[in-house]
C-alpha cells in the first residue's frame, strides 16, 4: 500500500448522478474488493480522501484489460467531494492511497455463487464477476437509470436479475425479495450494499444455512486502521477473541456476515 500521485484517463458521465473514473496506476494486485482513498483536493478542503470500491483493472488507453496499467471506479455524486471528482478532467493529477482492505475470498466452486447488490454496492463485485467469470447478480436499484451499471454484468457470463424500487425494471420491490426465491443452502453469498439491505441479506443467508460475506461501508477518515473511526462493532470475534470491535478499513471492507453485531450497526 501505498500513496502515489496518478494521472486521469477518463472522468465519463454515465447516468444523471453516476461517473466512471480511470486513472493511470500501474498497481500492485488489486483483490476484488479492495478500495482506494482519493485525495480529491490540493487545498485544505475537504482534507480527508474520500474512499472508493476498485470497479475494475483496465489498460493505459482506459480499455479493459488485464495488464494492470490503470484501474476504474464508478461513483455517485453526494456531497462536496465527490461534486469536485466529477469537475476533474482527462490529464489532470490526484492524489491516490491503496490499494487498501481485505477483498473478497474466492469461492471453491464458482457456480455456487450468488451476488446481490444495492446502488453503488455493485462496484466491488464487477471485479469479483469478471474473476470468477461466472455466478449471479441480483442488483437493487432505485430506478431504470441507477439499474444502467449492471450492463457490464451482462457482458460477462453472468445471469443478471434486477428489481428496482419504483418497478420501471425488473420487479418492483426490494432486490431481498429476489435473494429469499433464489438463496438455496451450500451457496455462498456476496454482498455490498446500504446497512439495511446487508442486515436482511445476513437475515436471509442464516436462514438458509449459506455463507455470506458482505462489503461493509463506514465514513473513513485514514483508511489504514489508525483513527479509529469505522469501527464496527462484532459478535463471534468477542466471545472467540474478546475483541470488540473491528476496523472496516483494515480488518474489512469484506466480513463473514455472522462476524457482525446488526443491532448496533
Ligand atoms: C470502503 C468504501 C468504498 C466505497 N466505494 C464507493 C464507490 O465505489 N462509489 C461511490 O460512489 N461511493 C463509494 N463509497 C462512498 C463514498 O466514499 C462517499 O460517497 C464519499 O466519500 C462522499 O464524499 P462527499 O464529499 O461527496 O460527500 P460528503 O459531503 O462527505 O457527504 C455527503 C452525503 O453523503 C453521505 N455519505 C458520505 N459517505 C457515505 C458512505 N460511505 N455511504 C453512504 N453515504 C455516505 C453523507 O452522510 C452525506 O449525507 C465508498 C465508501 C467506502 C467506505
Ligand atoms: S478509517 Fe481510520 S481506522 Fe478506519
Amino acid at each position: 500500500m501505498q500513496s502515489q500521485t496518478v494521472e486521469i484517463i477518463h472522468n465519463d458521465r454515465v447516468s444523471a448522478k453516476y461517473f466512471r473514473l480511470g486513472l493511470a496506476w500501474k498497481t500492485p494486485t488489486i483483490v476484488p474488493g479492495h478500495f482506494v482513498m482519493l485525495r480529491v483536493s490540493d487545498g485544505l478542503d475537504p482534507l480527508l480522501r474520500r474512499p472508493f470500491g476498485i470497479y475494475n483493472v483496465i489498460g493505459a488507453k482506459g480499455k479493459d484489460s488485464l495488464r494492470g496499467e490503470g484501474i476504474e471506479l464508478i461513483y455517485q455524486v453526494v456531497g462536496k467531494g465527490t461534486n469536485i471528482l466529477s469537475m476533474k478532467r482527462p490529464g489532470e493529477k490526484l492524489s491516490i492511497l491503496g490499494p487498501l482492505g481485505n477483498g473478497f475470498p474466492y469461492p471453491e466452486d464458482h457456480k455456487n455463487v450468488i451476488m446481490i447488490a444495492g446502488g453503488m454496492g455493485i462496484v466491488p463485485l464487477y471485479l469479483f464477476a469478471k474473476r470468477i467469470n461466472r455466478g449471479k447478480l441480483l442488483f437493487g436499484a432505485r430506478g431504470r437509470a441507477e439499474a444502467g451499471v449492471a450492463k457490464d454484468f451482462k457482458a460477462l457470463d453472468c445471469k443478471v436479475k434486477i428489481a428496482t424500487e419504483d418497478g420501471s425494471i425488473g420487479r418492483k420491490g426490494y432486490v431481498t425479495e429476489l435473494l429469499e426465491e433464489d438463496l438455496t443452502p451450500g451457496m455462498i453469498v456476496y454482498a455490498c450494499g446500504p446497512v439495511a439491505m446487508l442486515k436482511r441479506v445476513a437475515e436471509i443467508s442464516l436462514k438458509e444455512g449459506a455463507k455470506c460475506y458482505v462489503s461493509l461501508e463506514r465514513a473513513m477518515a485514514c483508511g489504514i486502521g489508525v483513527c479509529l473511526g469505522c469501527a464496527v462493532k462484532s459478535k463471534a470475534h468477542n466471545e472467540k477473541e474478546n475483541k470488540n470491535y473491528m476496523m472496516v478499513c483494515s480488518e474489512g471492507p469484506v466480513f463473514d456476515s455472522s462476524l457482525i453485531d446488526w443491532d448496533v450497526l
